[in-house]
């Protein structure tokens, strides 16, 4: 066992508060701390010494050894807060989640940028070649009166051919019967209206738009689709030109390789009137479920503008003549990019959309 003098205490003193200053980490700390506090300290050695002094001086010694352990244990109460504060300080910044640029970027996703919708960029490739032979765009209101969305096309209230769109009716009756239009031809008869109230004809003009049928969507229909309406009128207007505006635009958007047809039908505001068909491009003609085994896929309708349109809107049909036809953007979406369901359009299923980015 080592001896201590109590003549050595000061430097006992000095030498043990170096130590403690010199401690890094708290396990050192609990070593030396039991090295200056346990049965083996100096100043335990000491205590038992003061056995064999006189009553002064074991008062005296016993004064300045608690002062000696005192001083001591204050010195480590103080490296203890530092020692135990640097640890903490340390585990933290290890744990600490780092929001920097490296680990944010690992855990979420890249930030992506919007696009078009396919019917929106689809509609606006539409336009293009429209405009490229000679047409200008124009717009029309989605919730229309029963006088633009029927009367004036030439069907009556109670004629049977309402049958053939299945409407949304917003009012009934008086003062006017309000309704969403279930077709773009509507926006023929404002088109040619204001051509006749400012004397502005001929009309050369595009008119897309979103159009509402209650009808129970499938691969082939949607409640809320998209037409695009055409409407020519000028002197000497032939169904030959029409047929012509029909032909090259399938070509001009769907490729040399597919047809066009046009098969007689019956529209109450076009006289002829005709259907507008093209090549199923699912299954290129072969007959699939989209085109219900036809091999063929109906675009839309088309026409000579009937003289009972020409008179709702106060255009002389002795002097002028023309065409109109109408057909689905959706449809043309589908078939350009050979989509089997037409839900898809409607579904905003993220994984759908970025194929047309
Ligand atoms: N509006 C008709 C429909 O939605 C399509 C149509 C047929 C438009 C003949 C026309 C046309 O302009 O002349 O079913």
């Amino acid at each position: 066992m080592s001896t201590y003098s109590l003549h050595d205490l000061d430097q006992i003193v000095i030498d043990s508060l170096a130590s403690v200053d010199a401690l890094g980490t708290t396990e050192e700390f609990r070593e030396r701390e039991n090295e200056l506090e346990g049965k083996r300290s100096p100043f335990a050695i000491l205590q038992k010494t003061l056995g064999s002094l006189d009553a002064d001086g074991r008062r005296e010694a016993g004064a300045r050894l608690q002062n000696a352990r005192a001083a001591v244990r204050s010195a480590l109460d103080a490296k203890w807060i530092v020692l135990a504060k640097a640890e903490r300080d340390a585990t933290l910044e290890r744990d600490r989640l780092d929001l920097g640029d490296t680990v944010v970027s690992a855990i979420t996703w890249p930030a992506e940028a919007g696009h078009s919708g396919l019917v929106a960029s689809t509609q606006r490739s539409l336009e293009d070649v429209f405009v490229g032979m000679g047409f200008t765009v124009a717009d029309g209101p989605e919730v229309e009166t029963d006088w633009y969305n029927f009367e004036a096309l030439n069907i009556p209230p109670a004629h049977p051919a309402r049958g053939m769109w299945d409407t949304f009716y917003v009012e009934l009756g008086e003062p006017e019967t309000v309704l969403l239009r279930t077709h773009t031809s509507p926006t023929q008869i404002h088109l040619m209206e204001h051509a006749v109230a400012t004397n502005s004809l001929p009309i050369h003009s595009v008119m897309p738009g979103r159009c509402f049928r209650r009808d129970t969507p499938d691969a082939r229909h949607l409640a809320t689709f998209h037409q695009i309406e055409g409407l020519v009128v000028d002197r000497g207007i032939s169904f030959a030109d029409l047929a012509g505006v029909i032909e090259t635009f399938t070509r001009a958007y769907f490729g040399p390789d597919i047809e066009s047809r046009l098969r007689p039908a019956y529209f109450p505001f076009t006289e002829p009137s005709a259907e507008f068909e093209i090549t199923c491009t699912i299954c290129r003609g072969d007959g699939c479920r989209t085109c219900s085994q036809t091999g063929w896929i109906e675009l839309g309708g088309c026409g000579m503008i009937d003289p009972a349109v020409f008179e709702a809107v106060g255009i002389d049909a002795g002097e002028w003549s023309g065409f109109a036809f109408g057909f689905g953007i959706d449809r043309c979406a589908q078939m350009r990019h050979q989509i089997a369901d037409m839900r898809a359009l409607i579904e905003n299923d993220v994984r759908f959309l970025r194929q047309f980015a």
